[in-house]
This record gives structure tokens, C-alpha cells and sequence, in this order.
């Protein structure tokens, strides 16, 4: 089972994965980790100051993670349920193609700003994350990508033990949380 963990910044992604992950007795892979660490990057925004992430070589990365995985286990107890569940987090995770659910994690904009002040970023950088979390980027490119297999989970009011618990209710099927149903436009008005 792929699991991908998407979202704008600060809404949680880093929080939740590992808790889900201990839960699901799942791996977690830290998709900006992966790319530090791989140099999956063509180089840096000069202006921004992001990396510029190199898409094929992350994908190729990950398929290669992911085929590792599957065949490091596949000869041993093939009744474990977690064989070879993997949790992928990161808010470029939703480009990778393959998963069985995609979480989008979500934030209302005036929280969210909260969230991000105490990262030291410059106000620009916070205002084109907010901007992006009201106009539901990361769950439109998911939702191109992956379709019904998106689901969002807002982490505005709950604790992160509050996402772990909506999040296996998904996984179970007895949620189910389609892109359409979060609406933080107000906050471009
Ligand atoms: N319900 C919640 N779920 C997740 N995080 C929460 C929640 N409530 C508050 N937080 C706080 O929000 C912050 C989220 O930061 P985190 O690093 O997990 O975000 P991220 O999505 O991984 O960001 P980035 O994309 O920059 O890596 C943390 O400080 C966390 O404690
Ligand atoms: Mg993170």
C-alpha cells in the first residue's frame, strides 16, 4: 500500500507521517530529505531561494524505493499486512504516480500564517504559501494525478492524534473525505 502525504507547507505533513507510520507499522520516506540527500535538485530559485527539484530523477527515486521494498520482502511472510505499505511525505508527493490514497493535509489560511510566522520566513514567502492553501493548489494537482483516490483531512482545530484517527478511518473505508468540501477562498477576498 502507497500512502502519499501532501499539503502545503506547515500543515502538517512532517507531524503526522511519522505518527501514521508507527501506527500502520509502516516506513516513512521525507520526500525533501530524499532530495537533500539524493541531490534530486537542477539547482536554486536565485530570487526564492528553493530548490528547483528535479521531478523525473525524485520519481525514479521513489519507484526505486518502492520496487527495493517489494522484493527485500516478498520472500518472506507474504500475511503481513504491512509488507510493503510505505508512507511518502512531502508537499511534491502527490507527483509521484503510483498510490492507493493520497491524504491531502489541509489548514485554514489564518491558522496556517500562525504556523509559518514561527519559521522566520520572509512575509513574501508566507503570503505565496497562504495564497496557495486558499486557492487548494496541492488538492487540484493530487486530484489531476490520483482522483478518487484523494482525500482531505483539515488540521486547522484538531491535535495531530485527532489526524492519525481521521486519517485510518479513511484507510479502513469508513470515511471518506473528497477534494471538494474545504473552502478557504475567503481569505483572497
Ligand atoms: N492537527 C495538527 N496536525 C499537524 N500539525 C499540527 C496540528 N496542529 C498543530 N500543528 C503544528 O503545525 C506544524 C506543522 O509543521 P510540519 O513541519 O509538520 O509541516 P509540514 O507540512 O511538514 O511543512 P513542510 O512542507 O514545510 O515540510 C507543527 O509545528 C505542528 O506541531
Ligand atoms: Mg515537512
Amino acid at each position: 500500500m502507497i500512502i502519499l502525504i501532501t499539503g502545503t507547507p506547515g500543515t502538517g505533513k512532517t507531524t503526522i507521517a511519522p505518527l501514521l507510520g508507527k501506527t500502520l507499522k509502516c516506513p516513512v520516506i521525507d520526500v525533501n530529505q530524499l532530495v537533500d540527500e539524493k541531490h534530486l535538485y537542477t539547482g536554486v530559485d536565485p530570487e526564492k531561494g528553493y530548490k528547483i527539484v528535479d521531478m523525473d530523477a525524485l520519481t525514479r527515486e521513489l519507484h526505486g524505493i518502492i520496487i527495493n521494498r517489494k522484493e527485500s520482502h516478498g520472500q518472506k511472510d507474504k500475511n503481513l499486512q504491512d509488507q510493503s505499505c510505505i508512507l511518502i511525505e512531502g508537499h511534491l508527493s502527490h507527483n509521484f504516480p503510483l498510490a492507493d490514497y493520497v491524504v491531502v493535509l489541509r489548514t485554514e489560511p489564518k491558522i496556517l500564517r500562525d504556523r509559518l510566522q514561527k519559521r522566520n520566513w520572509k512575509d513574501s514567502k508566507i503570503r505565496e504559501n497562504l495564497q496557495a492553501e486558499a486557492l487548494d493548489i496541492c488538492t487540484w494537482e493530487a486530484y489531476q494525478t490520483h482522483g478518487s483516490k484523494v482525500h482531505e483531512v483539515n488540521t486547522s482545530y484538531i491535535t495531530p492524534e485527532e489526524v492519525i484517527n481521521i486519517i485510518m478511518e479513511i484507510l479502513s473505508g469508513k470515511k471518506s473525505l473528497p477534494p471538494g468540501n474545504i473552502d478557504f477562498s475567503d481569505y483572497l477576498k
